[in-house]
């Protein structure tokens, strides 16, 4: 489900460009959780290859802020599609790019395997969990990967998300 190259996104209507102020509070920056809804693209595949494939969505220029998120992910939701809970980085992957990287969306979808290239997903951000950070290399953001993975699984189980959960 690995994706890159942000090409194409449906913003919602909104002051801020392709983020909603919707639902309870949950960032507390904002106040708000943040929405993003688009198509997932096709990347260049290092997130499978670092065992944490990601499904990388076109990210709007406004509104979100860089970091590494605890969230969900929705495929299909005008049909009402299946919700993952999703570990989700927004920003230049400085450990691989320095400053200069693509800015990316990328959701790593937990207890979840197949193919998302092409689906409409919509992507909600509920807590920051912290912000990107440039890594000494591939090792030590998988080291890293692993922590974000297992906090975004104790927030899905304190926010009542444990049945979209099939690892404890
Ligand atoms: C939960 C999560 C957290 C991430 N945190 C960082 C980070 O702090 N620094 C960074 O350089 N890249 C971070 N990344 C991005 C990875 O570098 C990226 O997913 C990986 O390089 C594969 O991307 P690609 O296949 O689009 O190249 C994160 C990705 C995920 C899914």
């Amino acid at each position: 489900m690995t994706a890159a190259r942000p090409a194409h996104v449906e913003a919602p209507p909104s002051p801020l460009v392709g983020a909603q102020r919707r639902g309870p509070a949950r960032d507390a920056a904002r106040d708000a959780v943040l929405e993003v809804l688009g198509t997932v693209e096709h990347g260049d595949e290092r997130g499978r290859l670092l065992g944490f494939p990601t499904a990388n969505v076109a990210v709007p220029e406004h509104g979100l802020r860089d970091g590494v998120w605890a969230g969900t992910v929705q495929v299909g939701p005008a049909e009402d599609g299946p919700v993952h809970v999703a570990a989700v980085s927004i920003g230049h992957r400085p450990t691989f790019y320095g400053r200069d990287g693509e800015r990316l969306l990328e959701a790593h979808l937990l207890d979840f395997e197949g193919d998302l290239y092409d689906r409409t997903v919509l992507v909600r951000l509920h807590v920051r969990l912290r912000p990107q950070r440039a890594y000494a290399g591939a090792a030590a953001l998988v080291d890293q990967l692993l922590l974000d993975v297992a906090e975004t699984r104790a927030w899905a189980q304190r926010e009542g998300l444990g049945a979209l959960l099939t690892t404890p």
